[in-house]
């Protein structure tokens, strides 16, 4: 099996962006305890975080061709994309879109995402370990489609 890791605008500054929201872990950081937990499970993963939406959607569509499922940080794109939901929509993978904060503890515009109608599921607020929750679900998804 294998997924897609995808992490939206700004994430690359995680270390050093609004530690007391987002933590002290980088991207790096967190890219390894996914490969990590990747071993553990059996699958492969590959990774990509853009800045530019355009780019998202252009591994999205991509990603149809070899992976299975897609896991997604959409960061601020989760609040304002219809066209990263439409590009999970043409895809069809199943996603599992994942937040470092609670978003719905936040400010009202985080509280609505474009993107959790066409995820299999949401998890949040568990700052890293939201992505390693949200690996081991959608690969167990996955497993059982
Ligand atoms: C975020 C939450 C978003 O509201 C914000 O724009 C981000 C990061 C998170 O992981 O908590 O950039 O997706």
């Amino acid at each position: 099996m294998k997924f897609l890791v995808l992490h939206g605008p700004n994430l690359n500054l995680l270390g050093k962006r609004e530690p007391s929201i987002y933590g002290n872990q980088t991207l790096a950081d967190i890219n390894s305890s996914l490969q990590d937990l990747s071993a553990e499970l059996g699958c492969e993963l590959v990774f990509f975080q853009s800045n530019i939406e355009g780019e998202l959607m252009d591994t999205i569509q991509e990603s149809a061709a070899d992976c299975h499922g897609i896991l997604i940080n959409p960061a601020a794109y989760t609040h304002t994309s219809i066209a990263i939901r439409d590009a999970l929509s043409a895809v069809g993978l199943p996603a599992v879109e994942v937040h470092l904060s609670n978003i719905h503890r936040r400010e009202a515009f985080r509280h609505v995402s474009m993107i959790a109608p066409v995820a299999v599921g949401q998890i949040c607020g568990f700052g890293g370990d939201s992505y390693l929750l949200g690996l081991r679900a959608l690969f167990n998804h996955v497993k059982n489609i």
